[in-house]
């Protein structure tokens, strides 16, 4: 289940990730030295504190980092090295092998285009498909996301649609194109509270169904628990912390991560103490 066998078939591979922004100090790189790795289906969680760089990461997988970023290390996906492709070879990848679900599904979304044209954006580019084949996958995977008369919403408009259901929508736009890679980055932060765990559970179901690997990113541990293999642990751009959820939740290493998990049970009212701690 989780820690990649070596030389296995990796699914995304982070080695030595290192990012500087522009008018930063070499010293200040917002990532620096981060390497993790998933197996094809395998979740890993993204954690750590705001500014820890977990955003900066997923950035970087996607080749989406602000122009004049300095990108070293090496990022492979299915074997194949994304740190100096160009962008006419990557643009394939993303919302297709790569998927990808925001935080903030409105700005996922076209206010002026209606959910059917915005689903049968990628399943056109993508997979070529006609306008009849996209409506009727469109309206597959609306209920796969759990959307009610799918069929009628193909012509409704974002703003029609509650904050959980867009973000239901944006899931399916996401695993459209059948991606082996989600990335999602704080999926469920702009959600009301009563809804983020039906979306977490969703992306959970889904990605397992379909055989999807997930990476996702939180500052919220909880999060992590119930839905991840693995898990990194991130603090001022390093890694700190990584291994199955398991280990890192039973035996946390660094008093960093000790810390994290002390707060979680807290919230959570459970009376464990935060295993490890002297
Ligand atoms: N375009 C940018 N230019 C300069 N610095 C940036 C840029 N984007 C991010 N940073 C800096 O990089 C560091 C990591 O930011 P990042 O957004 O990756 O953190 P994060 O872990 O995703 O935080 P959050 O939990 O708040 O989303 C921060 O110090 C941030 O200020
Ligand atoms: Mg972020």
């Amino acid at each position: 289940m989780s820690a990649v066998a070596p030389g296995g078939e990796e699914l995304l591979a982070v080695r030595d990730l290192r990012v500087v922004f522009p008018g930063t100090r070499p010293e200040d790189a917002a990532v620096t030295g981060v390497s993790f790795a998933m197996n094809p289906g395998q979740t890993l969680g993204l954690v750590g504190e705001s500014g820890s760089g977990k955003s900066t990461a997923c950035l970087a997988i996607m080749g989406l980092l602000a122009r004049g970023a300095t990108v070293t290390g090496s990022i492979t996906f299915r074997g194949t090295e994304l740190v100096g492709l160009p962008e006419r070879r990557l643009r394939p990848l993303r919302g297709k092998d790569i998927g990808l679900v925001y935080q903030d599904p409105m700005a996922a979304l076209n206010p002026v285009k209606t959910i059917g044209a915005q689903l049968r954006e990628p399943l056109r580019l993508h997979l070529g498909m006609s306008r009849k084949q996209a409506d009727e996958r469109a309206v597959e995977l609306l209920d796969r996301v759990g959307i009610d008369a799918p069929r009628d919403k193909l012509r409704s408009f974002p703003h029609e649609f509650s904050g959980g259901m867009r973000q239901r929508v944006v899931i399916a736009m996401a695993v459209s194109c059948n991606p082996t890679l989600l990335i999602a980055d704080e999926p469920t932060t702009a959600l009301d509270v009563s809804v983020q765990a039906q979306v977490l559970e969703l992306l959970s179901d889904l990605t397992t169904d379909l055989g999807i690997g997930l990476l996702i990113v939180s500052h919220d541990l909880s999060v992590v628990a119930g839905l991840a293999d693995d898990v990194a642990v991130m603090r001022h751009g390093s890694v700190v912390e990584y291994g199955s959820v398991h280990q890192v939740f039973q035996r946390p290493a660094h008093p960093y991560t000790r810390d994290l998990l002390a707060v979680v049970r807290e919230l959570e009212g459970d009376p464990v103490d935060a295993g490890g701690r002297p």
